[in-house]
Order: structure tokens, then C-alpha cells, then sequence
């Protein structure tokens, strides 16, 4: 099955078990209404133990997720089901091999006759067990959400290098493996924000043009999130996010590469890459036309000016500033062979500058918002004297701060870094046991461990 069908079969497996269970409120559990969508949605998931030992379904926010994809086409009806999975407590379900349509009349019962709300994982799985459910589990939420972010972070990049690869040797790659990522770095925002915003600090300059897009999603993502797009205006943004640079395939490698400034003829020629990305989004199956221009536009200024010229009459898409903002701050965070990378915080500060002029100052503060006042990645000393990297903001970047401590008080790197939170109170004291003194510029330290939480490179 591929992912479509999967995707078919499991709106299927959930809209039988949300009939069922509603026509157990009239019926007895042996009634046709009741036991006949239980054995079709049993065929269902069997489809899938031909190729996997289990399917597991979470519930994240209200939505369905697969495989840390959202799943989003639910009708009104399925959701109703959702939200008593929910409402009792229930974060996923997981369907094990050796499943039988009993198994499934029992879940049923259980979701029919419960009626506490918010019960534990612990305490429901308990209670099917005791009811008779053999094969069917109830999955305590991710426990390591830096591990599915790490996943989904490489998957992107992975769809990344195939998609520019495919359009090097002349061909129109399909768009669907772009939404899929950008679908998933969504659902993995929702999840946990700071484990995927924390793997924005990869600064891989071999692979600067993998990692730098797949940062640009992340970002433009976090910021539509914090604007409350709607879910078809974040994957359009993450999209074009992801894509926003593909027109640089059309130019010289080494061009691309150079790593001193640009002849004014070299120059002309790099502005032709959002036009060049407008033409192949638009040629993409699955992207929509808002992606393509948006990518188009990437370069155009909030005042109008930067490239492509497009004329005073073009109405330029306001959340085109969505990508512009997040290609700046990635690019002027990373170290390139040319510019040492500025911390975030100074990044933010170079970035206020450009507002009202190359920027718009909306969607700047938009990032201000989502970074906090210590952006993830920001180097900085403790009152420990210890030096760390900030790695967790919580949400809307107001939540407890957590820090990677990398270098000890005497200022040797550490072999492993050690994870602290700034809520952390002494209990001798009564008192926070660390807080940030200042930012360090980690050009300091340039023996401090870097790989510490990081994923391993890209293979
Ligand atoms: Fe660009």
C-alpha cells in the first residue's frame, strides 16, 4: 500500500470504529449495526500486518497522526470519535499483529461504557486487559519526541536532496513527498516545538543547501503557526519554505559556491533563481500555485525593492515575508566560509534593522515571539559559571528555558552535555538553581561539544 492508501484504509478503520460505537448506544453489542462495521475495519487493518507488526495511531491536538503525519481529511463524524478517544484519555492506539475482530467488540465496549474522562495511559490499558483486549495497546505519548523529530528532520532533508537531484538531470520531480515532510515538521511543531526548532541549529556547511531549506520549513512553519494560519496556508508556507531556493539548480555550481562576493554580472545571474523556482514549482504535481509564488517572491523586499522586478501593479503575497524572514535568520546564524554566524540574538538585532526597509516588521516580530528572549541555539554562561546552549524554549517562547551544558566551571568542554531547566528550584534554598548571567560568543569555545544533541550527519 503506499501512503495515500494507507492513509484511505486508516479513515476508513476510524470511521467503522466511530459507527460502531455509535450504534452501540442503541444496540446490543451481537446487533448487525454494531458487529458488522467491527469485522470490516478488522479486514482494514489487517491489510497492514502484511508489510509491519503493528499500526499505531496517535492523537496530537484533536488530529490523527500517522508516522508523525497528520492526517487531516476527517469528517465531522470521525472527529466525534476522536474526541472521545481523547476526552478519555486515549494518546494512541495501537493495533498489534494477531489482532482478532474480538479484540476490536471489546475496545468498543470500553469506549461505550467509560465514562471518567482524562484517565491515565497506565490505568486505561489496565482496564482493557482486565476487560479481555489482547492485541490491541494504549501508547503513553512519545517519550523521546527528539528522536521522531530527529526522523522527521532527516526525512526532509532526504526529500530535499532527491528533489533537487531529479531536477539537475532535467526532470519535474511530483510535489507529494514535499507536502508529506512539511506535513510531518507541522505535526512535530505541534508535538513538541522545541525539539524540532532545536534541530535548526544544524549548521552543516557541506550540506548547507539541504539543511538550510529544510530550516527555512521549520522556521516559516513555527512563525505561521504563531500567526494562526489555517492548516492549508502552513503547508503552502512550509512548502514553499522547503522549495524556496530549487531555482539555484539552474545555476552554475560553481557560482553557487563562490564563496566571495559576486561580480555585478554573477550577481544578475543569481537573481534569476526565484523566477527559475516559480517555473519548476509550477510545473510540480501537488504544489499549490501560492507555494510557487511565494518562491517567486522570496527576494522581494517589504519596500518593493530586491528581485525579481515585478512591477508596481503585482500584488505580492504577504506571507512571502514568512520565507524571506526565515532565509535571513538561518542564513545569518549559519557559519559560512565568508562570514562567521551571528547568534541568534544578534541575528534578531541585525534583522530589526532591516524592518520597514528589506523586512516586514509584522512578520519580524512574529519570530521575536516564537524565539523568546534566549533564542534556541544561543550561547550562554550560568551564574554556575557553567556554559551551555539554550535548547528549549517551550511554547510561544515563554516556557521553562532549558540549557545543554556543554563547558564546566572551569571552563573544560564536557565529554556529554547535561540537560538543566531554569524552573528548577533548590530546595535548600527555595531559589532558581541556575540562571542565565550573560550570552557568551561561542567562538570562544570552540572545543565545546557540538554533537551532543545534535543528530548525527546526514548519510
Ligand atoms: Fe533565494
Amino acid at each position: 500500500m503506499d501512503r495515500r492508501q494507507q492513509e484511505q484504509a486508516i479513515i476508513n478503520v476510524i470511521r467503522l470504529l466511530g459507527t460502531s460505537l455509535k450504534n452501540r448506544r442503541m444496540y446490543p453489542p451481537t446487533h448487525p449495526l454494531v458487529r458488522t462495521p467491527v469485522e470490516k475495519c478488522f479486514s482494514d487493518i489487517f491489510l497492514f500486518f502484511a508489510q509491519r507488526q503493528e499500526l499505531a495511531l496517535a492523537i496530537s491536538d484533536g488530529t490523527l497522526v500517522f508516522e508523525g503525519v497528520p492526517i487531516f481529511n476527517l469528517t465531522s463524524s470521525l472527529e466525534l470519535f476522536m474526541e472521545r478517544l481523547a476526552a478519555i484519555g486515549i494518546p494512541a492506539i495501537v493495533f498489534e499483529k494477531g489482532l482478532a475482530p474480538g479484540d476490536i467488540e471489546l475496545f468498543i465496549r470500553f469506549l461505550h461504557e467509560t465514562k471518567e474522562e482524562g484517565l491515565s495511559p497506565s490505568d486505561i490499558q489496565k482496564r482493557i486487559e482486565d476487560l479481555g483486549v489482547a492485541h490491541i495497546r494504549v501508547k503513553p505519548p512519545e517519550e523521546d519526541d527528539y528522536a521522531l523529530a530527529r526522523e522527521i528532520y532527516h526525512d526532509a532533508v532526504n526529500v530535499v536532496v532527491s528533489v533537487l537531484k531529479e531536477i539537475r538531470l532535467g526532470r519535474i520531480p511530483s510535489g507529494s513527498e514535499s507536502v508529506r515532510v512539511v506535513n510531518a515538521i507541522s505535526g512535530m511543531l505541534n508535538q513538541n516545538r522545541d525539539a524540532i526548532l532545536a534541530l535548526t541549529l544544524i549548521k552543516n556547511f557541506d550540506e548547507y543547501t539541504y539543511n538550510h531549506s529544510v530550516n527555512v520549513a521549520v522556521l516559516s512553519l513555527a512563525m505561521a503557526d504563531a500567526l494562526s494560519l489555517s492548516r492549508e496556508e502552513k503547508s503552502e508556507v512550509g512548502v514553499a519554505g522547503l522549495l524556496h531556493d530549487v531555482g539555484k539548480t539552474q545555476l552554475a555550481l560553481d557560482l553557487i559556491r563562490k564563496p566571495d562576493g559576486l561580480t555585478p554580472a554573477e550577481f544578475e545571474e543569481i537573481k534569476k533563481h526565484p523566477e527559475e523556482g516559480f517555473v519548476i514549482l509550477g510545473k510540480m504535481s501537488h504544489i499549490r500555485p501560492t507555494s510557487a509564488y511565494m518562491v517567486r517572491e522570496h527576494h522581494v523586499r517589504f519596500d518593493r525593492k530586491g528581485y525579481p522586478d515585478l512591477g508596481p501593479d503585482y500584488a505580492v503575497q504577504p506571507k512571502s515575508q514568512i520565507i524571506s524572514v526565515a532565509d535571513c535568520y538561518d542564513a545569518l546564524t549559519t557559519m559560512r566560509s565568508y562570514q562567521n554566524a551571528k547568534q541568534p540574538i544578534e541575528a534578531l538585532e541585525i534583522m530589526r534593522k532591516l524592518t520597514g526597509k528589506s523586512l516586514d516588521p509584522n512578520i519580524l516580530a512574529t519570530l521575536n515571539n516564537v524565539m523568546g528572549s534566549y533564542p534556541i541555539g544561543t550561547m550562554v554562561r550560568l551564574d554556575s559559571m557553567e556554559v551551555g546552549i539554550v535548547i528549549g524554549v517551550g511554547l510561544s517562547g515563554k516556557g521553562p528555558i532549558r540549557i545543554a551544558i556543554l563547558v564546566d566551571r572551569q571552563g573544560n568542554p564536557l565529554p556529554c552535555s547535561e540537560e538543566v531547566d531554569l524552573t528548577d528550584v533548590d530546595p535548600r534554598t527555595g531559589r532558581p538553581r541556575w540562571s542565565i548571567l550573560s550570552t557568551v560568543n561561542p567562538l570562544l569555545y570552540p572545543d565545546a561539544p557540538k554533537g551532543v544533541f545534535l543528530p548525527p550527519p546526514s548519510s
